[in-house]
């Protein structure tokens, strides 16, 4: 345990040593440091201590640039804990984790590294990165931790600001509150991206966005274009991997970016030796132009000292007013409206010196070249501009989708940027200074023979249109409501086939072992064949129902008459004697657990589409049953093993119907005492006091689509920090690295805000109150829509952790039941 790592250490001799010792880099674990003593990278540039800022009192442990009088902190851990009095202690603990222990030895800041190091040690690297590194490790650069992973207000040479995204790790710079106070304020810099749109950086006031840096210059600091310099160099990479800014020295300097909430600046100082002091090398924002989105949508940022704001060529002012009166707010609208679905209608409008327009609409390919890219954007009515993804100017494709914000001028020439204009602008338009593109040029050609042309066609070119905009309806609304009238069978009077028992015994070959599929909750599973060639599987329900035959066949017809493209369909029941079965169509791609969990095998068997595709359909077939179907169905045992693929991996859940049929009575919420269901799926008020409702159905939906994100299993899941997944998503969650939660082989992909999405919505269908997770209907919405999306509160089944003791030993929530569902009844 922690704590007596500690004691032993208090009273260690080798203690007593390093506080005498000079100037190391680096402590094992047995050593510490506290007031007084301090860790001193190798080359003499950098410190690790304890500090007060300002006039405060308070004690924090950071880093600082050692050799210059003015002391600046470029680092702080425990930037809102401070302590009080100099009890501070640093040190390595048994499993590789620095802590900083406080007052009393309380735990005030601490590591949180997963994979434990035989022999760690602590160093402070002439970079001034703080790093932990296994011994055995040595030299290889390979750290279980290292500070420039969690930057405070500081752009250190070397740091990376920016996204991991393979892991999720975002570094993105904090402001401290002020300069007494390192807690970090609502000041933030870093780089944003939505899903497949290209990067950009923002400082943010709260969530407000102040000032915005367009990542295609590469020569940037704060994200603004600057000079090539002598003194730094810069690199913006952009990858399936990173996305990240960071720069370097060039000559002997000393250097800082440092974002500061009083003055609302990300700025660069550099010290200057000849007049010792903390120069400013340059900031932002820095003019009125850089004020994010001034002059409104469609409007740019000028020059022009008469009028600041002015609009994009083709476009006018949408307010009424004129010259001082004009509300920039409002933005600008187009003079000619786009013709889109006409072909060759529009056309595109060069300007070269722009600040790019604000990314968070656009779409990414970084291999097309500009043809492909221009052919791209006048495909979809939605683009309203695209330019070379790539800074300078080769190949690669952005595109924007709508109105276009927060464009500035900028002094030196930038990306070339197309913005899509009406044929008939470009045509009659009086151009000064902006190179006019003509469609392959003939744009200059009399605009007469194209309208001619066009009307022409229009007419099949609208039918077309129409064609393809349904299917792109139909496409859209796959997650939507309208789906349900394909799937509902019409049929009323539903002709249940009550199969014969000989049927079902020579199809299954007497229920031979071979044919047995598996065993559910409800009595075992086989497969068989009808005389036609009907595949089949057949359930035989445990004879504990006790229901009479006229009960079981009503509820069958019932359960038959739910019909839908994510429910296992019901052929029919067959009785014999006491015996009852139901016999359903047969899945040939088996349950969703084996294709998802199935770690024996290299590669990931379902892909991220397929997942999101089952996560989708199983949420559809769940709200039919809650709602939409006639009757409302509570599941109560939903889990990967209950949901089957059919040959095109399509989820179909299974064993819906189940619960009522042993049941029976009211379904649509209630309080039972026979808890059926599968631990590690139920929510807690189930599991603890019988009570469901479609609000214990969403919890479990929650699991699954955990399960299915992570490729792990809700129950026996455990690591160091965390005791079921739900506990390991609430703390990446809480931590900012939800990423972290997503099956390692899933993470290299595009749709990493689709998957960001997915474990924000199952947190919310976890949260503890059943009232807080939200219907089927809305997590359907939720899926299918980027809407904002509520912060999810404490999941049920969760047992926090802070103490960091307890961290490390307990594993006392591990129920111990077997796989396969549990039916139990409880006395009451
Ligand atoms: C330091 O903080 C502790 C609690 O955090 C408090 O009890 C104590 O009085 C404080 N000491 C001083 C000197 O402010
Ligand atoms: C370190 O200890 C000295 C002497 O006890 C004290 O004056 C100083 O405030 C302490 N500094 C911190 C950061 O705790
Ligand atoms: C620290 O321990 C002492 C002695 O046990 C106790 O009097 C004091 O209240 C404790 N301080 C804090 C902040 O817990
Ligand atoms: C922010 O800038 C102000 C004005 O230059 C300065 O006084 C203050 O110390 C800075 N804050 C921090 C946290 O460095
Ligand atoms: C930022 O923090 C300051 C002081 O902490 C507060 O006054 C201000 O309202 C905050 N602004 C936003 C946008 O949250
Ligand atoms: C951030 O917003 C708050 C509240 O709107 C405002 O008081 C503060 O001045 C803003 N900070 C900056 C740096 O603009
Ligand atoms: C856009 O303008 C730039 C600068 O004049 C030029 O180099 C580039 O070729 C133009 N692009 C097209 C497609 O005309
Ligand atoms: C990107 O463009 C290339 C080349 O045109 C194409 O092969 C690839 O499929 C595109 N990728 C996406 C995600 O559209
Ligand atoms: C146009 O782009 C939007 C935004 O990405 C997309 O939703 C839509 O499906 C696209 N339309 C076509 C026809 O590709
Ligand atoms: C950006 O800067 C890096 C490093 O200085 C350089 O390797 C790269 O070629 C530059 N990219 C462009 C497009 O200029």
């Amino acid at each position: 345990m922690g704590g007596c790592g500690f004691l032993l250490i208090g009273t260690n001799l080798l203690f007593l040593l390093s506080t005498i010792s000079l100037a190391v880099d680096s402590i094992g674990p047995s050593q510490s440091i506290r007031n007084g003593t301090t860790l001193v990278s190798n080359d003499g540039s950098f410190e690790l201590g304890f500090f007060s800022p300002g006039s405060s009192r308070n004690s924090y442990l950071g880093i600082w640039i050692k050799n210059v009088p003015v002391r600046a902190v470029v680092w702080v851990a425990n930037r809102c804990k401070p302590i009080n009095d100099s009890s501070g202690t640093l040190m390595l603990d048994i499993t590789g984790n620095l802590v900083l222990f406080g007052q009393n030895k309380s735990v005030v800041w601490s590591t949180s590294i997963v994979k434990h190091a035989q022999s760690a040690t602590v160093q402070l690297l002439d970079s001034g990165n703080l790093v932990v590194r296994d011994v055995k490790d040595g030299n290889s650069g390979a750290y279980l931790w290292q500070s420039f992973d969690y930057p405070s207000d500081t752009l250190l040479p070397g740091m990376k600001l920016g996204w991991d995204l393979r892991t999720g790790l975002k570094r993105r710079l904090s402001a401290w509150k002020n300069a007494e106070d390192p807690c970090p304020g609502n000041v933030t810099y870093g780089i944003e991206m939505e899903l497949e749109a290209y990067p950009q950086a923002f400082i943010r006031n709260g969530t407000a966005r102040f000032y915005r840096s367009s990542l295609w210059n590469n020569l940037t600091f704060c994200g603004a274009p600057e000079k090539p310099s002598s003194r730094f160099a810069f690199n913006f990479v952009y990858t399936d991997d990173e996305v990240y800014y960071t720069y370097k020295h060039k000559v002997q300097i000393i250097s800082r970016i440092v974002l500061n909430q009083t003055i609302g600046k990300c700025a660069r100082y550099y010290w200057d030796d000849i007049d010792p002091h903390w120069g400013e090398f340059s900031s932002r924002p820095r003019e009125q132009c850089d004020q994010y989105h001034l002059c409104g949508a469609n409007g740019k940022c000028t020059f022009d000292n008469n009028q600041v704001c002015q609009c994009l060529k083709g476009f006018r002012p949408k307010s009424q007013g004129k010259g001082n009166l004009i509300d920039w707010s409002l933005g600008c609208v187009r003079n000619k409206p786009l013709s889109c679905q006409e072909k060759d209608k529009d056309g595109f409008l060069n300007f070269t010196s722009l600040k790019l327009p604000d990314t968070t609409h656009s779409w990414v390919n970084r291999s097309m070249n500009l043809d492909e890219c221009r052919a791209k954007c006048l495909g979809n009515c939605s683009c309203t501009a695209y330019t070379s993804s790539d800074m300078s100017g080769g190949t690669g494709c952005a595109i924007w989708f709508g109105d276009l914000l927060d464009i500035r001028e900028l002094v030196t020439a930038g990306p070339d940027l197309y913005v899509r204009l009406s044929a008939s602008e470009l045509a009659f338009g009086t151009s000064s200074g902006n190179h006019e593109e003509g469609n392959d040029g003939k744009w200059k050609t009399p605009l007469i023979v194209v309208v001619a042309i066009t009307v022409a066609l229009s007419g099949i070119l609208l039918v077309g249109y129409i064609r393809r905009r349904r299917k792109n309806l139909r496409g859209k609304t796959e997650l939507g409501e309208g789906d349900q009238s394909n799937e509902v069978e019409g049929k009323e009077n539903l002709e249940l086939p009550l199969f014969n028992w000989n049927e079902i015994a020579s199809a299954t070959e007497n229920f031979s072992t071979e044919n047995k599929l598996g065993e559910g909750g409800f009595g075992p599973v086989y497969r068989g064949t009808l005389p036609d060639g009907q595949e089949i599987a057949v359930k035989r329900l445990s004879r504990s129902s006790g229901q009479g035959l006229d009960e079981f066949m009503n509820e069958v017809v019932l359960i038959a008459k739910l019909q839908h493209r994510n429910l296992v369909k019901l052929l029919g029941g067959c009785i014999h004697g006491e015996e009852k079965m139901l016999i359903y169509e047969y899945m040939p791609n088996g349950s969703l657990d084996s294709s998802i969990f199935d770690r024996t095998r290299e590669e990931l068997l379902i892909d991220w589409p397929k997942r999101f595709h089952i996560i989708c359909g199983i949420a559809r077939g769940l709200l039919y049953l809650h709602q939409d179907s006639r009757l409302r169905i509570i599941h109560r045992d939903l889990k990967a093993s209950n949901v089957l693929l059919d040959n095109e991996m399509n989820p179909k859940i299974s064993d819906f119907g189940l619960a009522r049929i042993l049941v029976g009575g009211d379904q649509a919420g209630g309080n039972t005492n026979r808890v059926v269901g599968t631990y590690g799926y139920m929510a807690p008020e189930y599991a603890v006091d019988g009570q469901f409702s479609v609000k214990s159905d969403v919890f479990s939906f929650g699991i699954l689509v955990l399960e299915i994100i992570s490729g792990t299993k809700n129950k026996g899941f455990y690591n160091k920090n965390s005791h079921n997944l739900i506990g390991h998503a609430w703390r990446l969650w809480n931590e900012g690295r939800p990423l972290e939660v997503i099956d390692t082989g899933l993470r290299n992909s595009l749709s990493l805000s689709e998957m960001l999405r997915c474990v924000h919505v199952s947190l919310l269908c976890v949260q503890h109150e059943p009232e807080d997770r939200p219907s089927m209907a809305s997590v359907v919405i939720m899926l299918g829509s980027d809407g904002a999306l509520a912060q999810p509160k404490q999941p049920g089944f969760f047992i926090e952790n802070e103490s960091y003791e307890a961290g490390l030993s307990s594993n006392n929530q591990t129920s111990s039941t077997n796989e396969v569902s549990i039916t139990h009844l409880e006395a009451r």
